[in-house]
């Protein structure tokens, strides 16, 4: 079993009163009520956090860090209260490791290029799962290819979990390990501590891509003890064009900055730059000032809830989901059976029907489902697969969408088999 999981006790969460704070959550789609069951690729976003963004827009707006003028002041102050917001919710130590980026995407390109420049030569190893998104394969084969290093991968077994047996063996001559702490195409709990524990005792550093972990479990990066994580806002519940990368203050200090710019230096000349200290060496340029402001609010709204009731809520639903889904005559479901391994996510197939003419067809019946490989084609190809439908859960999904979900793929199964 993962070592991550806990199942929180106490205070259940009222799964109608949050969705109230989903506005989006009443749109009709072909008719039919909407069934959003795509939080994978982006999740709604609450009230709370519109406001905050259109508050940001409508009162503060100026940019932040570059002005001794009032709107300046309180905007620097709003944003920089975001940041400590987001280091509070993953437990930073110092508020300075935390880099807002564009998303995961950017977050790991970031240290692809900075540790990759420095810290990787000729015949070094990049060790990344089979089970990762695009975003965490092809920044490293970039880097690798410019190093002349090599990308080595943790295989997976038929129940969608990496095969670890031989972990310190696949380790030898690695420089750096990167991960998903959650499959975006599985829905895969891995265990993280054990990856990075094991990384740690031959002195490797390690890369956490959390963009599917962040809104479904408690994070936190002294207790794992990653080098970096990666999670973008949008998952989150926040804005979308924004993300978040952690990492230890060590090794940051220790690469050489990503962008150039404005607000990453601390001095210019035609002769010699320097650089400005944490976080702002990884910022240049104008940040996403209302997008951290929105993540801030985005944070609260979840810690109001709690992180821990969250998982316990998905987690029954997931318990739902599987049974519900075991019940319906030809569905393969991908990955593992287990709910206690997985986190928001189901991917399956039905009888020989090609996802993408599912995932229409549950379209028309008002259901948002993701169909294809997910930014994820090596899983595929490990299934021997053209893809999967994929159904995500959130905070809001109700059983009742799972049952409209099963009811929408028997009717389809129907009309497509
Ligand atoms: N990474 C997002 C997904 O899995 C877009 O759908």
């Amino acid at each position: 079993m993962p070592d991550s999981l806990t199942i929180a006790e106490g205070r259940k969460l009222d799964i109608q009163k949050i969705r109230k704070d989903f506005p989006i959550l009443e749109t009709t789609v072909y008719g039919h009520p909407l069934v959003y069951l795509d939080n994978a690729a982006t999740t709604q976003k609450p009230k709370a956090v519109l406001k905050a963004m259109d508050d940001y827009y409508v009162t503060i707006n100026s940019n932040v860090h570059r002005g001794v003028h009032h709107l300046s002041q309180v905007a620097t102050d709003a944003y920089e209260a975001g940041r400590k917001k987001i280091a509070a919710y993953i437990n930073s130590r110092h508020t300075h490791e935390v880099i807002f980026t564009r998303g995961t995407t950017e977050s790991i390109n970031l240290v692809a290029a900075c540790f990759g420049k420095k810290f990787l030569a000729a015949g070094d190893y990049i060790l990344v799962s089979a089970m990762e998104h695009h975003s965490n394969i092809v920044p490293w084969q970039m880097i690798a290819e410019e190093k002349a290093a090599k990308v080595r991968v943790i295989p997976i077994d038929e129940k969608g979990e990496l095969i670890l047996d031989n972990l310190e063996k696949l380790l030898e001559g690695v420089k750096i390990v990167a991960f998903n702490y959650v499959s975006n195409a599985l829905g895969t709990i891995n265990p993280a501590k054990t990856i990075i524990d094991a990384a740690h005792r031959q002195g490797i550093p390690v890369l956490l891509d959390a963009a599917q972990a962040v809104q479904h479990l408690t994070v936190d990066v002294q207790d794992l003890d990653v080098d970096f994580l990666a999670f973008s806002s949008h998952k989150l519940y926040g804005p979308t064009g924004l993300g978040v990368l952690y990492g230890k203050e060590e090794w940051l200090n220790k690469l050489p900055p990503y962008q150039g710019g404005g607000e990453m230096i601390k001095t210019v000349s035609f002769e010699k730059t320097t650089y400005n200290d944490l976080p702002y060496k990884f910022e240049a340029g104008t940040p996403d000032m209302a997008g951290a402001i929105g993540l801030g609010a985005a944070i609260d709204y979840v810690q109001q809830l709690g992180i821990e009731q969250i998982h316990a809520a998905e987690h029954e639903l997931m318990v739902y989901a599987l049974d519900t889904l075991a019940g319906i005559d030809g569905l393969r479901l991908i990955g593992a059976t287990d709910a206690r391994h997985r986190a928001g996510v189901v991917s399956f197939l039905v009888g020989n029907i090609h996802p993408f003419d599912l995932g229409e067809l549950l379209d028309k019946q008002g259901i948002a489902v993701r169909t294809g490989h997910h930014c994820a084609q090596p899983i595929m190809d490990r299934y021997c697969i053209p893809g999967t439908v994929r159904a995500s859960m959130a905070v809001y999904t109700t059983p009742e969408e799972i049952d409209r979900l099963a009811a929408g793929i028997r009717k389809a199964a129907k009309l497509l088999g």
